[in-house]
């Protein structure tokens, strides 16, 4: 009869410590799942950043831009020159596809009080302020659409120069 409960108790610690071991496999792996979901949550690390410069010889340094559709583009607009931004002033002007170029820029040049951005504008996707020589402003866009947008400096005669494409894709 004592040799029935030994048995009995061994078998018991023998399953016990399986189940244990079992325990211990099962918390190992829980423990990788907030590694996987660090990883899901990276995007905001996955920003695009653009520099676009622009010079005192009115120009930019590129006329086309390629950007990732419906991610964060950070776009950094840098004033290389050293003309003041009463004379050489440079901003990046994005408008949404249908918006009428020219019809803007003849409308922006007169909105001196609002950084050439004219108050009842519509279809300008992002800007950001005027910079002189020295200076660099950012601004953080997203494209939900791919396409191509025209971009520009609204600043008073420089958007026959400085003008260009933005592809989303
Ligand atoms: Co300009």
């Amino acid at each position: 009869m004592k040799k029935t409960i030994k048995t009995f108790v061994f078998l018991f610690l023998v399953t016990a410590t399986v189940a244990c071991k079992n325990d211990t496999k099962k918390t190992e792996s829980t423990i990788e799942y907030p590694e996987t979901s660090e990883q899901a949550t990276a995007p905001e690390n996955d920003n695009t950043t653009v520099v676009l410069e622009g010079n005192d010889q009115m120009q930019f340094d590129k006329s086309e831009i390629d950007v990732p559709v419906g991610k964060t583009i950070s776009l950094t607009l840098k004033h290389t020159g050293k003309l003041a931004k009463e004379v050489m002033g440079h901003n990046f002007v994005l408008l949404d596809q249908g918006v009428d170029f020219n019809d803007f820029a003849s409308k922006a040049v007169l909105a001196k009080e609002t950084d050439y951005i004219p108050a009842d504008a519509t279809g300008v996707l992002a800007h950001t302020k005027v910079i002189g020589g020295g200076e660099s402003v950012t601004v953080e866009f997203t494209i939900s659409e791919a396409g191509t947008y025209d971009f520009l400096c609204s600043f008073p005669g420089h958007s026959a120069m400085m003008k260009g494409k933005l592809i989303a894709k």
